[in-house]
């Protein structure tokens, strides 16, 4: 590794307009939208006020998530001149409690010929003597998907704003011998060191429409041998992104590092799926010996497995925060609006609400709930007495900034007769929310919020539980509706849903809700059901918007708890 100088910022950006076109990656790239707009629009309806995001301009991906010496790093892909997908480049934030955040120069650039069409997504390693080290995807002169180490330029600064390139640089490439798919071949994650004292990682590929996690060896972090075998492969699920493999506790919420075995270990294994732009997880075995994964029996593998998010979340990636001992996860959520409403608003993605995630006691999901660091931003309290919410009911919740809040809620079913059958063909839990909307009567439920509600009701984005009588057990679904959300049809108003795998005879159905303008991200059943959403209501914005709590269903439903919270602003950069 040498110590390269630290280009000026506009000689960066001068190469990636120039260079980067023809990379098409999976984004759609706008030739005609990749000079800056400048139409910043001062109407800022949907801005965020604590999910994280730059002034403006163009957001994907989370990269390299790591804490060193006290203080968060988040990078992410971004474009310095847009508000579309392209000229990317890793910018940099910093954080000592992943709320606020100080933005700091790019952190990694096109600057080498191994990275000089493009400097994508990766993941840190912590080296041993604390030493953190980024390995991402370069694309270089021939277009080729390419891996590369960087690392910081002084250990001494506490934000580690310069990187440099490593002269050996690609470390990991496509060969004719490897029949690894130049196109096909991003994403390294962050590395883990077997008991043979070498590092392993994987990074996200295919063939033909299997999709890889082609699995890589090094004793020095530089030299790296591809493995025989895949770490773990799915037939049938197209080009695996951002592929992430980490170890969870068996037996406590606490987080664990990414080398750590053993027993009471079990894995998790996410990639991002390019095809449906949906993720999936599975929870299964690694096998130290053969270098394989293995997901366990039931764990589904495919697009119909388990998901993070039922709604917008891609791109995530997690990293074990050593200073509380918990596994973290951030994941990138993009707009629902049209391109030319964003070349207006003059930004386009933000960042979820990082979220600590562990393996449930049954062993079969993991559980997610936004880290306890963004409770520090609520404000003027509202609870609400326990009470009974008579079928076909609605009552607000007034006393809180409803664009910018945190609302939480617990339901208690007594009487379950009037719960409707599940017909057992109905295995899409998206399509039912689809065909049984919040306005649609049910038995037990529809119920939940009304969330960005405008006073008349003219607009509003539902967030319910429905509970069905299944084969042998009650099922619980959870939907977020955005069909009514915004009287501007522009918008992408597709419903989401999701099974929560709670049993409403034996526990209270919980329900959070965390609303930032555009933002609707729920957990449901304690986090065991996740739902994001994007609305851009056109009455329902500032002052003006509504909050409720509703219950459509014949059958009541008791609110056992209810508190809401004004969610004061962070400072996002
Ligand atoms: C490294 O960073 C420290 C702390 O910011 C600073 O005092 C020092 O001058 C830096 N060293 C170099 C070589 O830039
Ligand atoms: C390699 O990946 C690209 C990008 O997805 C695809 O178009 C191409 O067909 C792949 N080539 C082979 C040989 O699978
Ligand atoms: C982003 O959102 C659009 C529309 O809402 C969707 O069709 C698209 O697939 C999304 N892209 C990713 C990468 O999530
Ligand atoms: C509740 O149901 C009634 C009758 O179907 C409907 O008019 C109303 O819009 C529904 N409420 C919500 C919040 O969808």
């Amino acid at each position: 590794m040498t110590i390269s100088s630290f280009w000026p910022c506009f000689i960066c950006l001068l190469c990636s307009v120039l260079l980067s076109h023809g990379v098409e990656a999976s984004h759609h790239l706008y030739r005609n939208l990749q000079a800056d707009q400048s139409t910043f629009d001062n109407n800022q309806p949907y801005r965020t006020s604590y999910h994280f995001q730059p002034p403006k301009n163009w957001i994907n991906d989370p990269n390299g998530p790591m804490i060193y010496k006290g203080i968060y790093h988040l990078f992410y892909q971004y474009n310095p001149i847009g508000v579309v997908w392209g000229n990317i480049v890793w910018a940099h934030s910093t954080s000592t409690d992943l709320v606020n955040w100080i933005p700091h120069e790019h952190a990694i650039y096109p600057s080498h010929p191994a990275d000089i069409n493009g400097c994508w997504s990766g993941s840190t390693t912590i080296l041993p003597g604390d030493k953190p080290a980024i390995l991402y995807t370069g694309i270089d002169p021939q277009n080729q998907q390419v891996q590369n180490l960087a690392v910081p330029k002084n250990l001494s600064d506490p934000y580690l704003r310069e990187w440099v390139k490593s002269p050996k640089n690609p470390l990991m490439a496509p060969t004719p011998m490897n029949e690894i798919n130049a196109s096909s071949f991003r994403d390294p994650t962050t590395a883990w060191m077997g008991p043979d004292g070498r590092w392993r990682l994987i990074i996200g590929s295919k063939r033909n429409q299997r999709g890889l996690a082609i699995l890589y060896r090094s004793k020095d972090f530089i030299k790296w041998t591809k493995a025989q075998h895949p770490l773990h492969s799915a037939k049938n699920t197209g080009m695996w992104e951002c592929p992430d493999f980490f170890p969870v506790s068996t037996d406590t919420p606490i987080g664990v590092e990414t080398s750590v075995m053993g027993p009471n270990i079990k894995h998790v294994l996410k990639s991002s799926l390019d095809n449906t732009k949906h993720e999936y997880y599975t929870i299964g075995t690694y096998n130290l010996v053969k270098d394989r994964y293995t997901p366990d029996k039931g764990s589904v593998d495919s697009d119909a497995g388990l998901r993070y998010d039922y709604g917008k979340f891609y791109a995530s990636k997690t990293f074990f925060d050593s200073s509380k001992n918990r596994r973290i996860l951030w994941g990138w959520i993009n707009e629902s609006s049209s391109v030319a409403d964003d070349v207006k608003k003059g930004w386009s993605g933000i960042q979820a609400i990082p979220r600590t995630i562990w393996l449930d006691k049954s062993g079969k999901q993991l559980l997610q709930w936004p880290i306890f660091e963004i409770e520090q931003l609520r404000t003027k309290r509202v609870d609400s007495p326990t009470k009974v919410l008579k079928g076909g009911s609605m009552v607000e919740i007034s006393g809180v900034t409803a664009a910018q809040a945190d609302v939480e809620v617990s339901f208690g079913i007594k009487a379950f007769e009037k719960a409707e059958m599940l017909d057992p063909s109905w295995t899409n839990p998206q399509m039912i929310c689809s065909q049984k909307s919040a306005s649609v009567k049910g038995g037990l439920g529809p119920f939940g919020f009304l969330v960005l509600a405008s006073k008349g009701l003219q607009e509003y984005t539902a967030v319910f539980f429905r509970i069905f009588k299944g084969q042998g057990k009650y099922v619980v679904l959870m939907c977020s509706d955005q069909s009514r959300s915004s009287l501007n049809n522009d918008n992408d108003k597709t419903t989401y849903g999701a099974f929560v795998d709670v049993d409403p005879t034996k526990e209270e159905l919980s329900l959070k809700t965390l609303i930032d303008h555009s933002i609707v991200e729920s957990f449901g059943g304690m986090g065991k059901a996740c739902i994001t959403a994007r609305v851009y209501p056109t009455l329902a914005i500032h002052d003006e918007t509504h909050l409720y709590v509703f219950n459509n269903g014949t059958e009541s439903i008791k609110i056992s708890r209810l508190s809401a919270w004004s969610m004061k602003k962070a400072q996002i950069n």
